[in-house]
C-alpha cells in the first residue's frame, strides 16, 4: 500500500520504518529540512535501538522516501498518518497547532480519496476538528473529495519502539467507516500474526483510550512512589513491598518500580491534558491531580535529600555532584521532562556544581543546559566522579548497574552515593564502605 507519514519523530519514523519493512511504499514528510537531509543520508536524527539499520535498508531498497513537500507525500497515497508533536500548552491543555497545520495542508493538497489517520496523541474531539479543517480547505478549492478521519493512537515506548511496533499488544482504531477499518486491518495484518489485535471502536473512544492508558501507567508510578515515601518514614522496605504486592496477579509487577518519577514526552503532558479535558467537562479530576502532584514532588526528591544531607556541612553551595544519566529513561536520547532536569535546576539554584554523564543523551542535554554554567558534561561515567562530593544515579542505563565501585570510591571526595533508581543492594553498598541512599528504604532497613 502507498502510505504518507507526516512528522518523522519517535512515532513517525518508527512507524514509517516498520510499515516499509512490511513492503509498503512509505513517504515521510517533515517540516524540518535538516531532519530530511539527515534521513536521506541514512542517518536517523533520533536515537532508538535498531532504527538506523531499518531506515537505511528500506531507504536503500526504495520503499522509504523523505521529503519536506506534502504534495509529494500525498501523491497516490491511500492513507496519510499524522504523527506530529502535541506538546502541553502553558495552561496544561494539548497544543494542537501542529496537528491543525497538517490538517490544513492536507485539505490544501489532497487530490483524491484519502483516509487521514491521527496517530498523534490528541484530546477527544480532535478528529472532528481535523475533519472540519479539511472540509474548510476543500471548499476553498471548490472540491468535494471523499475522505475519512480515523483515530489510531500509538502505544510504542521509546527505547523499545521497534519491538513494540512490530509486536503490539493491541492496535486501537477509532472509526465508524467500514472501508477505513478494512484498510487499517490490512496494513496492520503483518504485525498481528498470532491473533487479531485490532480493536475497532468509535473515534472518541479511541482518542480517550490513549489518555486513559498513559494516565493509568502514570498512576501506578505515582502510587508506588507514594508508598516508597511512606516506607521511608515507617521503617519498611519498598522492594519487599513491591514483591509482596506484585505477586498478586490483579496487581502485577509491571510499572511499580519506585524511582525519580515519570518523565519523557508523553506521561507528563498527557496527564496534564486529561486534567484539562476533565475540568472543561465540568469534572474535578482529583485522582489525576494527585498523580501529577506526587510526581512533581518525586522528581525533586533526591535533590531535597542531597541538600538535607549536606546541610550540617554548610549546604551544597560550592560542592560538586557527579550525576549519572540525563535521559528521562534508559535507551533513549529523549530529554523531554527528564527528572535530571528537575534535580539539576534545584541543586544548581542552591549553588551546587553538577558534572553529568549520559551515554546517549549527552548531546541533547548539553544543548538544553547550555545556559547553566554550573553544569559540565563529562566524557565518561568515571570522569564525572573525579573530585565530586557525591554521586547521584538518575537514569537506569545498563552500564551503571555493575560499575567499578572501588574506582568510584577512589575518585569521589567521600564514598557517598544517592541512587534514584534503586540499582544497588544497600547491604553490599554498606560492605563496600559507601554511605548509600536509595528510594523507599526506611531507617530500620538500612
Ligand atoms: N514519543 C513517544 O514515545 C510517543 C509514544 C506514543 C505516542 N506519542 C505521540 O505521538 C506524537 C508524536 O510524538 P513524537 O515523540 O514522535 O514527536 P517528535 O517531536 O519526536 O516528532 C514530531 C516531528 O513532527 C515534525 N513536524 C511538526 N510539524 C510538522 C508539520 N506541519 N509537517 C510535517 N512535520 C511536522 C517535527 O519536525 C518532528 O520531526 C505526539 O502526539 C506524542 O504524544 C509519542
Amino acid at each position: 500500500m502507498k502510505l504518507c507519514i507526516v512528522g518523522t519523530g519517535y512515532v513517525g519514523l518508527v512507524s514509517a520504518a516498520c510499515f516499509s519493512e512490511m513492503g509498503n511504499d512509505v513517504t515521510c514528510v517533515d517540516v524540518n529540512p535538516e531532519v530530511v537531509r539527515r534521513l536521506e543520508r541514512g542517518e536517523a536524527h533520533i536515537y532508538e535501538p535498531g532504527l538506523d539499520s531499518l531506515v537505511q535498508r528500506n531507504f536503500k531498497d526504495g520503499r522509504l522516501h523523505f521529503t519536506t513537500d506534502l504534495a509529494i507525500g500525498l501523491d497516490n497515497a491511500d492513507l496519510v498518518f499524522i504523527c506530529v508533536g502535541t506538546p502541553a500548552d502553558e495552561d496544561g491543555s494539548c497544543d494542537l497547532s501542529h496537528v491543525e497545520a497538517v490538517a490544513r495542508q492536507i485539505g490544501q493538497t489532497m487530490q483524491k480519496e484519502l483516509v487521514v489517520v491521527d496517530k498523534s496523541t490528541v484530546p477527544v474531539g480532535t478528529a472532528d476538528r481535523v475533519r472540519a479543517i479539511i472540509v474548510e480547505e476543500l471548499i476553498k478549492r471548490s472540491l468535494k473529495l471523499p475522505f475519512d478521519v480515523v483515530s489510531n493512537p500509538e502505544f510504542l515506548k521509546e527505547g523499545d519502539a521497534i519491538n513494540d511496533f512490530m509486536k503490539p499488544d493491541r492496535v486501537v482504531v477509532g472509526t465508524h467507516n467500514e472501508r477505513s477499518a478494512r484498510l487499517l486491518r490490512e496494513i496492520y495484518a503483518p504485525f498481528a500474526h498470532s491473533r487479531d489485535k485490532l480493536i475497532v471502536m468509535g473515534v472518541r473512544s479511541a482518542e480517550m483510550t490513549k489518555y486513559a492508558a498513559n494516565c493509568m501507567l502514570a498512576t501506578k508510578i505515582s502510587f508506588i512512589n507514594e508508598i516508597a515515601t511512606l516506607c521511608e518514614k515507617v521503617g519498611a522496605n519498598v522492594r519487599d513491598v513491591r514483591a509482596g504486592i506484585g505477586s498478586d496477579r490483579r496487581i502485577g509487577y509491571h510499572f511499580i518500580y519506585p524511582g525519580m518519577g515519570y518523565g519523557g514526552s508523553c506521561f507528563p503532558k498527557d496527564v496534564k491534558a486529561l486534567i484539562h479535558t476533565a475540568r472543561e467537562a465540568g469534572i474535578h479530576p482529583e485522582l489525576l491531580e494527585a498523580v501529577e502532584a506526587v510526581n512533581v514532588r518525586q522528581k525533586r526528591g533526591m535533590a531535597v535529600r542531597i541538600r538535607e544531607y549536606f546541610a550540617p556541612q554548610g549546604g551544597v553551595e560550592g560542592k560538586t555532584l557527579a550525576l549519572w544519566g540525563l535521559a528521562f529513561k534508559a535507551n533513549t536520547d529523549d530529554m523531554r521532562d527528564a527528572a535530571s532536569l528537575s534535580v539539576i535546576e534545584d541543586l544548581t539554584s542552591h549553588g551546587m556544581r553538577i558534572r553529568a554523564f549520559d551515554p546517549i543523551a549527552a548531546h541533547n542535554a548539553a544543548k538544553i543546559l547550555a545556559d547553566n554554567y554550573m553544569v559540565e558534561i563529562a566524557d565518561s561515567q568515571y570522569e564525572a566522579c573525579r573530585g565530586a562530593h557525591a554521586l547521584l544515579v538518575v537514569t537506569e542505563w545498563n552500564q551503571f548497574r555493575n560499575p567499578d565501585f572501588d574506582r568510584i570510591r577512589s575518585l569521589l571526595i567521600a564514598p557517598l552515593l544517592f541512587d534514584g533508581r534503586n540499582l544497588y543492594s544497600p547491604e553490599r553498598m554498606g560492605e563496600r564502605g559507601f554511605a548509600y541512599f536509595c528510594v523507599g528504604l526506611g531507617e530500620a532497613q538500612k
